[in-house]
């Protein structure tokens, strides 16, 4: 069974053939998905998702690039929608410094008010963090990130980098990347890091992984994900499909 920890199917990409997609996610053993949002109009179609689909289960915040666009008011809601009974996470949040814009300033304090409410709430983080390690890990720090857990998605980071963030109890999420030819960097953490830290996800409908890289990705795509991590680690795809699951029932605080 494969469980994609991290997918936007909100986005418009998937405005033409949601359903259909999504209904076919079973057939072919994605048995669990959780939608993450990203801006404050997000939350609300990540809910409206989560409240149709048995199968998919929500994280609720606001990603780094888009944090101009909260205030102390509109974070109010962010923090009803974290006490959603099908919320499993609060995400995805973090710093992007890839962008000018919103400023480093701005998007720290949104950080650190976002990891507070996952504390509070008593729910992981699904953390988003380019070009950022250094800062993403002493804001963690200083925040205790460790009382609340989480994953730090679509890692981009160096395998130094990522026993940090498992030290910490931090999960590895683990997409398309692992697949592309100049995604050296993370078949070295995948090689590294304990499987038992290791979480598939898709971001999709970004990152599809190669041959289909470019084009819209979706959750079907991750036995190709999990194919390159089986190679990597010398195992049977079958061995890293149950693994990984096992991860992210550990990651969001899930029964079977
Ligand atoms: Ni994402």
């Amino acid at each position: 069974m494969i469980f994609d920890t991290h997918a936007h199917y909100d986005d418009e990409a998937f405005d033409g053939d949601r359903d259909h997609l999504l209904l076919s996610m079973e057939e072919h053993r994605i048995k669990r998905i959780v939608n993450v949002s990203s801006d404050l109009s997000s939350n609300e179609t990540t809910r409206q998702l989560a409240e149709k689909y048995p199968f998919i289960y929500a994280a609720f915040g606001v990603h780094p690039s888009n944090t101009a666009e909260l205030t102390g008011e509109n974070f109010a809601r962010i923090h009803e929608l974290a006490g959603h009974p099908k919320c499993v996470a609060v995400g995805e949040i973090g710093l992007d410094y890839y962008y000018e814009e919103p400023s480093r300033e701005l998007q720290k304090e949104w950080f650190a008010a976002q990891l507070q409410l996952a504390i509070q709430k008593e729910k992981p983080v699904i953390i988003h963090s380019r070009d950022a390690a250094q800062d993403t890990y002493d804001l963690m720090k200083s925040g205790h990130a460790e009382r609340c857990g989480g994953v730090v998605h679509c890692f981009s980071y160096s395998k130094e980098m990522a026993r940090l963030f498992v030290k910490m109890g931090f999960f590895i999420g683990v997409g398309g990347v692992v697949t592309f030819k100049n995604g050296r960097v993370l078949r070295e953490v995948v090689e590294d890091i304990p499987l038992e830290y290791i979480v598939l996800e898709t971001d999709c409908p970004y990152m599809a992984p190669v041959p289909f890289r470019g084009k819209r990705n979706s959750s079907l795509n991750l036995p190709l994900v999990v194919e390159q991590i089986a190679q990597i680690r010398g195992m049977e795809a079958e061995e890293v499909e149950e693994i990984t699951w096992q991860n992210a029932l550990r990651l969001y605080g899930m029964q079977k």
